[in-house]
């Protein structure tokens, strides 16, 4: 792996550019993948993006207004419409085909708004990911958060890929209990298409007092724990963890009433070199008539993230002093080394030098 991989990313790629609901009737300013976008929705509720920069003297355009033909710029009100063309230039009769500015191939879907960077001609809708857990607030609620982050895409992307940080990160929160039972944790990795799976067992091991709580537990009980992670490059990570009494069976089938279930989205979008943005969503699977719950694993889990970023940001600024020195690696880098592999392949398909697939 070349170290300066930390610094680029895939542009033939579908990224999350915002949560839904952050795009309203007003322009929403956001670097995303290091050049300055304007997301927006027209009149008809469909969401756009745009460059941040009007073509007449580059002012800002998220400082305009969207009116019925689309985005009007704040200065001298030019409007663009969503493709960004500019239709309509106030007190002159024609337009230069050359009034437009950069648009983006976004799509709305499962709650998410995404965004392509690369080629607007490869903009496959179909490869967008399909979660359709943001859909079923039945079954599943949820509540969206969203971090920014100084640090690479990429070292958030390792965090999620190696679990052994727990006990000692996250000893206040998720980690508490027995940390040797999660070092000793089974740990299967798989290779997928798109990145890496995989999957940790704790058995017959001590849950953390939020899992004891949340599931109705005695102190006392001993719970089959598993942690099961997929990495879809560039950006995404899914998550199912949970925990069921031991005895139940949670190896053969983990979706049984009772215990903890939880599903979180990681969407993690590069905005430069050196910062990301963060897009989670726990979903509470165990108790989803209880509003309660749900808010209170939205506020346990971002405690624990914010146990994260503390160490990623500062991981950023060591590894950033000097970031052409080698690291070591060891055996909990199972899944990060084919999840970093995954991003540098479409790298290098991008770049014209893919190699034959390892
Ligand atoms: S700078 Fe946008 S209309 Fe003049
Ligand atoms: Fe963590």
């Amino acid at each position: 792996m070349q170290p300066d991989t930390l610094h680029r990313w895939p542009l033939n790629a579908w990224y999350q550019a915002a949560w839904a609901h952050e795009i309203g009737d007003t322009p929403f300013a956001r670097t995303l993948l290091g050049e300055p976008v304007v997301l927006f929705r027209d009149r008809n509720g469909h969401a756009h993006a745009l460059e941040d920069r009007c073509c007449h003297r580059a002012t800002p355009l998220s400082l305009g207004d969207v009116v019925e033909a689309g985005l009007q710029c704040g200065y001298h009100g030019l409007i663009f419409d969503g493709g960004g063309r500019c239709v309509e230039i106030p007190g002159q009769d024609t337009i230069p085909p050359q009034a437009r500015v950069r648009s983006y191939p976004v799509v709305e879907q499962q709650e998410m708004i995404w965004i392509w960077p690369g080629d607007p001609d490869a903009a496959d809708e179909r490869l967008i990911i399909d979660y359709p857990y943001h859909d079923d607030h039945a079954n599943w609620p949820h509540r969206h958060g969203r971090f920014h982050v100084q640090c690479s895409y990429l070292l958030m992307i390792d965090n999620l890929m190696d679990m052994t940080h727990v006990p000692y990160i996250h000893r206040n929160t998720i980690g508490a209990g027995v940390p040797e039972e999660q070092v000793r944790a089974t740990m299967d990795v798989t290779r997928t298409e798109a990145g890496v799976h995989y999957i940790r067992w704790m058995t017959d091991t001590t849950p953390p007092p939020a899992y004891i709580q949340g599931a109705g537990w005695p102190a006392d009980v001993k719970v089959d724990r598993w942690q099961e992670f997929e990495f879809i490059a560039p950006g995404t990570v899914t998550q199912w963890t949970g925990a069921l009494e031991t005895g139940c069976g949670a190896l053969e089938n983990r979706d049984q009433p009772g215990g903890i279930s939880i599903r979180n989205w990681h969407g993690v979008t590069p905005e430069s070199c050196s910062s990301c943005h963060y897009f989670w969503a726990p979903a509470n699977g165990h108790r989803p008539d209880d509003a309660q719950a749900t808010e209170a694993l939205y506020t346990a889990i971002a405690a624990t993230l914010r146990e994260d970023i503390e160490f990623l940001e500062r991981q950023q600024e060591t590894w950033g002093r000097d970031p052409e020195r080698p690291m070591v690696d060891i055996k909990h880098d199972a899944a990060l080394k084919p999840a970093r592999r995954a991003v540098e392949r479409m790298i290098e398909a991008e770049s014209g030098l893919a190699t034959a697939a390892e």
